[in-house]
């Protein structure tokens, strides 16, 4: 069986960005004029008055400071409450694989690679912007890579399951080079009417590029095994689909946007996580005290904690376990990503570390890795 690798990540970053204060200002502005509309029905005691969301809770509850997104003005603007990203003609380089293509020329340049000596494209990300064809084809079009490609979907945990479907290519010989890529605009999925989730998301792209490790280039990351879990739950739901078009609620109704139940998921996915998470080490002989780092993924800083405190046995260093939350929020399938993108440079060869994603399905992967010289 061949060794997979990772060669090399990107990352791409939207330009406009929205702190806590300037959300909270927007709903909060929304809610007041939604209380002015229902003011007859408030009165008479049949709906609930909107209360007022605070950055001071946001802070405390996520760790969250600030999120990139696709389109400030609509997302800020009380009347709208939505990212407006223009629709673009067929004939056109589609926003997703746009944002895909910025973060895979990253990766490409940082391995030294041409994107023909890639033989696979794998997009997998939260959300595609429509059906098909595949975004990854577009992808694999826009750059001009040779092979296949196609698009995955598992939620927050896409990147690892994606990692995993790249290095299985790898391991079995049908692919030397698999890019895989996570654009998200999860702000196109985000209820910025809902106080309790309007300030969870961001948007982004990464990619990574995983490699048979005879062709990778120097100081690679060494795949030191892989771990895919997968239980069903409906705490954390998005029914957005093509069947949705004949619903009464019409499309994008909030229903048909992202919803959860924040508690339960917090309670059942750290166990799940932190239990996943040892069982890989032990499978591979390893500790967590073998970890020189966890790129966890970004959905919560007090879940971050948590996890990182079950399998180190003690409370993580912000070295040990690092957070991209604070100026990104949580960007799905990408934020593990991310934070293995930002915080690796200053590993030496030998040094081990575990990037890890959980979220809808539930879905949880590890991807344990080693960095060589
Ligand atoms: N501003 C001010 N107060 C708010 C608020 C806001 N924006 N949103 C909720 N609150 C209030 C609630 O009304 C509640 O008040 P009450 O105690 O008077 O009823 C209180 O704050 C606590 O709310 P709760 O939803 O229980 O907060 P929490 O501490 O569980 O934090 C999450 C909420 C969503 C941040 C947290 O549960 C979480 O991150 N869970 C995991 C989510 C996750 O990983 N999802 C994966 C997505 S891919």
């Amino acid at each position: 069986m061949k060794t997979a690798v990772i060669s090399a990540t990107g990352l791409w970053t939207p330009p406009e960005s929205i702190s806590n204060e300037e959300l909270v200002a927007s709903y909060n502005a929304w809610a007041d004029n939604w209380n002015v509309a229902y003011a007859t029905d408030i009165a008479d005691g049949t709906v609930e008055p909107k209360t007022h969301s605070s950055v001071e809770f946001i802070e405390k509850a996520s760790g969250i400071k600030s999120r990139h997104v696709m389109d400030k003005e609509g997302v800020l603007d009380p009347g709208v409450m939505a990212p407006r990203i223009p629709e673009r003609p067929n004939e056109q380089i589609s926003v997703m694989a746009e944002m895909a293509v910025h973060a895979a020329r990253q990766a490409l340049e940082r391995a030294g690679r041409k994107p023909e000596d890639v033989d696979a494209v794998i997009c997998a990300a939260s959300n595609m912007q429509r059906a098909y064809p595949a975004m990854a084809v577009e992808v694999q079009a826009a750059l001009g890579c040779s092979g296949f490609a196609f698009d995955m979907n598992v939620a927050c945990s896409s990147a690892t399951f994606g990692v995993q479907t790249a290095a299985d290519f790898i391991r079995s010989g049908s692919a030397k080079s698999v890019l895989m890529v996570n654009p998200e605009i999860c702000s196109g999925h985000l209820n910025f009417t809902d106080r309790d989730s309007h300030f969870i998301f961001g948007d982004v792209a990464t990619a990574v590029l995983v490699e048979e490790e005879s062709i990778a280039p120097a100081g690679y990351w060494k795949i030191l095994g892989t771990k895919l879990k997968t239980e069903f739950s409906n705490n954390i739901r998005n029914n957005f689909g093509f069947l949705n078009r004949a619903a009464p609620e019409g499309v994008g109704s909030p229903d048909k946007l992202f919803v959860q139940e924040g508690r339960k998921v917090f309670r059942e996915v750290v166990p799940m996580v932190a239990t996943m998470i040892g069982e890989h080490l032990g499978e591979l002989g390893m500790s967590g005290a073998d970890l020189r780092r966890m790129w966890l993924h970004q959905a919560n800083a007090n879940m971050n904690r948590l996890i990182s405190s079950k399998v180190l046995g003690r409370d993580a260093t912000d070295d040990e376990s690092p957070t991209v939350l604070d100026t990104y929020a949580n960007t799905s399938s990408a934020g593990s990503i991310i934070a293995f993108h930002k915080h690796s440079d200053d590993f030496k060869a030998g040094e081990k570390g575990l990037i890890c994603s959980f979220g809808a399905g539930y879905s949880a992967g590890t991807v344990l890795v080693e960095k060589t010289a």
